[in-house]
């Protein structure tokens, strides 16, 4: 099992799944619990073995916020020169495809860190929410860009300016979440689906990854011309052989990662 304080790590077959464990706190992401999920994540990042990665909380929080116990006596050179948050952009550059799976309390920084994995599977039960303005702040590991991104200006100016929480189906509505399922399949849903990420070529989901990342990082016209580059560098793997061989053959392919 786990060797770390505030997270529970484990892996079946090729997936890797990440429990916050602060229960206490509703998950709230304390200095702790970011550098476990932090080195969690790098770990089955480095592990070749490993093919999707599921963060996910407890039935009653993903997490409740950054930890506002911790921050509230924080100054401002506390936080510039502790680079505060700086961890989490860490999470962001893994290369593995990275899945959260969200029931109850997504708010503040949990909805951001599930913004900030691939996509967000959630429980009929999540409630999303940047409630930070009632607190005095904004959000701080990257709400305001990723959620705009995610849904469009006027939600989240709406969510950002009043805190209000959202609904699991309303985030579905808005493009926050992928898919909504019921609170009890959450879990089986979320690992079926990284078995099913899992079970592709490591390499060629990792540059899909890549690319969907790049659109909202670039212009059309450039984004097009990196996917061409990338949709013919993928020629060079022998999982693009076999995958097409299997089809024409008739059979499963048995991808080898590289
Ligand atoms: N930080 C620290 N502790 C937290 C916490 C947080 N973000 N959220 C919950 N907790 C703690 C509570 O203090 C409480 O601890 P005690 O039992 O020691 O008092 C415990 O978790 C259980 O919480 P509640 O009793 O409040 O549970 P509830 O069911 O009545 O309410 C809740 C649940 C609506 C989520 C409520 O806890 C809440 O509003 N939490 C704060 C949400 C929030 O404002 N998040 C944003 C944080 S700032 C941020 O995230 C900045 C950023 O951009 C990164």
């Amino acid at each position: 099992m786990s060797e770390y304080e505030n997270i529970l790590l484990e892996r079946s077959g090729r997936v890797g799944t990440i429990t916050l464990n602060r229960p206490k706190a509703l998950n709230a992401l304390n200095f702790g619990l970011m550098q476990d999920v932090v080195s969690a994540a790098t770990e089955l990042d480095n592990d070749p073995d490993i093919g999707a990665i599921v963060i996910t909380g407890s039935e009653r929080a993903f997490a409740a916020g950054a930890d506002i116990k911790e921050m509230s006596e924080k100054t401002y050179m506390d936080m510039y020169l502790g680079n505060w948050f700086r961890g989490w952009d860490t999470l962001a550059a893994v290369r593995t495809p990275v899945i959260a799976a969200v029931a109850g309390h997504a708010l503040g920084g949990g909805c951001e860190l599930a913004l900030l994995c691939d996509f967000i599977i959630a429980a009929d039960t999540a409630k999303f929410g940047q409630p930070e303005i009632k607190l005095g702040v904004i959000p701080g590991i990257g709400g305001s860009q990723r959620l705009t991104r995610a849904v469009g200006k006027a939600n989240a100016m709406e969510m950002i300016l009043t805190g209000r929480t959202i609904g699991a189906e309303e985030a579905e509505r808005a493009g926050l979440v992928a898919r909504v399922v019921p609170a009890g399949e959450l879990l089986d849903e979320a690992r079926s689906t990284a078995e099913t990420i899992a079970s592709m070529s490591a390499p060629v989901a990792m540059l899909g990854k890549e690319l969907v990342n790049a659109a909202f990082e670039t212009t059309l016209d450039s984004g097009i011309r990196f996917e061409r580059r990338v949709f013919h560098s993928v020629f060079a793997l022998e999982d693009q052989k076999e995958g097409m061989a299997a089809f024409i053959e008739k059979r499963k392919p048995d991808f080898k990662h590289r």
